[in-house]
């Protein structure tokens, strides 16, 4: 070929491809390096705005009009490819912004993450959501939201985190999801007045390391717990509030021998009765860190509680039944739990009994929180041999009898409180109408 036929050519491709580039509002990937983002995806996000509230004017760099303001790869909470300027991300959470979305979204093709949380976005949430099929990100939850959870969600296969809490939908949790199967984080926290028909959708999401459903009723859920522990990368369960006390039969016998991954597991304000620890036991083993079984109707705790090598903080507040309190710390402390818990919060029981030198066996003890327990009435003696802590809270009736006062170095000044606290690692002092909280430095 003729080197100036073929430079020619070449110039009116190059020139065929800008018109044909322009007339798209800004061209595509194919091998054109574009240096801003095109403008059907700045018309999109415009119309996105346009449908919004935004009292805080957050958003005022986007704007159709100024020229240097063209580009809506440098617009607030927009994310592009760096080679091919389309967008990526959109991260408006915590903005104040109030309205609901536009499918003009939809015209954000690559579209992979979605940000909308801590707003207050409201309607429905349309199913045109299930054709955004790139998003790996999707976070609607602080909002507003209301009606039911669209099936189509299901649709959005390459998730892999999702959240939905704190709105006010309806309805069925949409057995669809378990098409999400490269979920690791499902937070449906509070989603609303929402149930569960059939949990088995969630066996098939095998990737899943962190779930929280607390407050959907697993009333109904016979067998929830197979469902859990077939969850092999499950890390983390949260399911306060999610009546699992009425549920028949929780557990199938096949699992009596499998145990799970959880480190963080919180059952809180289940009306839980000592009875059900036999069924908690697979899910508590070596690597669980904290446990938090608050506000339950438990009356102690078995002794396998005692012998989890991992445990690092154990919430056991607000149970409504009586404890006997020396009891409860020998099951406790009868493993090697006693080597490794920092925290222990158990204000608002009803123990009774003493607090005794017991608690000493907890050697890496860092936090006691016995705040609105009945123990007393003398302020314990114990108090002056435990090495670790770094906050206690106890009930003011312990220290009613005593006379405080700070002395001009900020040390306790009083006798009767006779802890020898060395000023270095003494930092505050707080009464509270039901509690006493003394906090000290953290001691390395
Ligand atoms: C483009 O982004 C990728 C990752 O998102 C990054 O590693 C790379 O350095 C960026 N390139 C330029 C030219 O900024
Ligand atoms: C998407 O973009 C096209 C072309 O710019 C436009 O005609 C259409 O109305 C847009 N769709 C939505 C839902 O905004
Ligand atoms: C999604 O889930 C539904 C109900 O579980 C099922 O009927 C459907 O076949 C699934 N779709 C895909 C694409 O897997
Ligand atoms: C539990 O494990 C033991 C030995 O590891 C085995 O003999 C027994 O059959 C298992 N039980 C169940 C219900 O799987
Ligand atoms: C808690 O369980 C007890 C029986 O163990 C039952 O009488 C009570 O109604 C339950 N409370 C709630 C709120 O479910
Ligand atoms: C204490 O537990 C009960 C349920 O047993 C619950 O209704 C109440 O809100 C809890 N109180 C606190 C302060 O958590
Ligand atoms: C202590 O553990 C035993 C055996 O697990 C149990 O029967 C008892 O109720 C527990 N007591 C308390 C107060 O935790
Ligand atoms: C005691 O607590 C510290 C952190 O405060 C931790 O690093 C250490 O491993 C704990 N000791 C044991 C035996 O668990
Ligand atoms: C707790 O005290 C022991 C010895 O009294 C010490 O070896 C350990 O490091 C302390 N742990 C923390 C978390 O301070
Ligand atoms: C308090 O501790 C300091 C330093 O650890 C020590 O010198 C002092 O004698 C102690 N005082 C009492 C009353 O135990």
């Amino acid at each position: 070929m003729n080197p100036c036929v073929f430079v020619i050519f070449s110039l009116l491709l190059l020139h065929a491809e800008t018109i044909i580039s322009d007339q798209l509002g800004g061209g595509d990937d194919n091998g054109v390096i574009m240096r801003k983002c095109s403008d059907k995806e700045r018309r999109a996000l415009l119309d996105f705005k346009a449908r919004l509230q935004d009292p805080d004017e957050t958003l005022s760099t986007w704007r159709a009009e100024e020229e240097e303001e063209e580009d809506c790869c440098k617009w607030r909470g927009v994310t592009c490819n760096n080679q091919t300027h389309h967008v990526t991300g959109l991260d408006v959470d915590r903005l104040g912004l109030v309205g609901e979305i536009s499918n003009s979204l939809l015209n954000l093709s690559s579209l992979n993450h979605l940000d909308l949380s801590y707003n207050s976005f409201h309607g429905t949430i349309s199913t045109f959501i299930g054709s955004m099929t790139r998003l790996r990100h999707l976070d609607l939850g602080w909002n507003q939201f209301n009606g039911i959870i669209p099936r189509s969600i299901g649709s959005l296969t390459e998730l892999t985190s999702l959240d939905l809490s704190y709105n006010s939908f309806y309805g069925t949790i949409p057995p669809e999801f378990g098409n999400l199967t490269n979920l690791q984080y499902l937070y449906l926290r509070d989603v609303g007045r929402c149930r569960v028909e059939n949990l088995d959708w969630l066996s098939h999401l095998s990737h899943l390391v962190h779930l929280e459903m607390d407050g959907t009723s697993l009333a109904k859920q016979n067998y929830w717990l197979d469902v859990i522990l077939s969850l092999r990368k499950l890390s983390w369960l949260s399911l306060d509030g999610c009546e699992l006390s009425q549920v028949m039969y929780p557990y199938s016998s096949s699992f009596l021998n499998s145990s799970s991954s959880i480190s963080f597991l919180s059952l809180r304000n289940n009306n839980l009765t000592s009875s059900m620890y036999r069924w908690l036991f697979p899910l508590t083993n070596n690597q669980l860190h904290l446990l938090d079984l608050s506000s339950n109707m438990l009356d102690g705790t078995p002794k396998y509680l005692g012998n989890l090598c991992s445990l690092e903080y154990f919430a056991f507040d607000n149970n409504s039944v009586v404890i006997k309190f020396p009891d409860f710390l020998n099951n406790l402390s009868s493993g090697c739990t006693s080597l490794t818990l920092q925290g222990l919060f158990a204000g608002h029981n009803r123990f009774i009994g003493t607090l005794s030198n017991e608690i000493l066996t907890f050697k890496n003890l860092s936090i006691l929180d016995m705040s609105s327990c009945s123990l007393g009435p003398r302020f314990p003696k114990w108090i002056q041999k435990i090495k670790n802590l770094t906050s206690l809270e106890i009930p003011l009736s312990y220290c009613q009898q005593w006379n405080f006062r700070h002395d001009s170095s900020g040390v306790l000044g009083h006798v009767a409180f006779s802890i020898n606290i060395s000023q270095s690692l003494f930092q505050q002092l707080q009464w509270e109408s039901t509690r006493f909280i003394i906090k000290f430095w953290q001691q390395f």
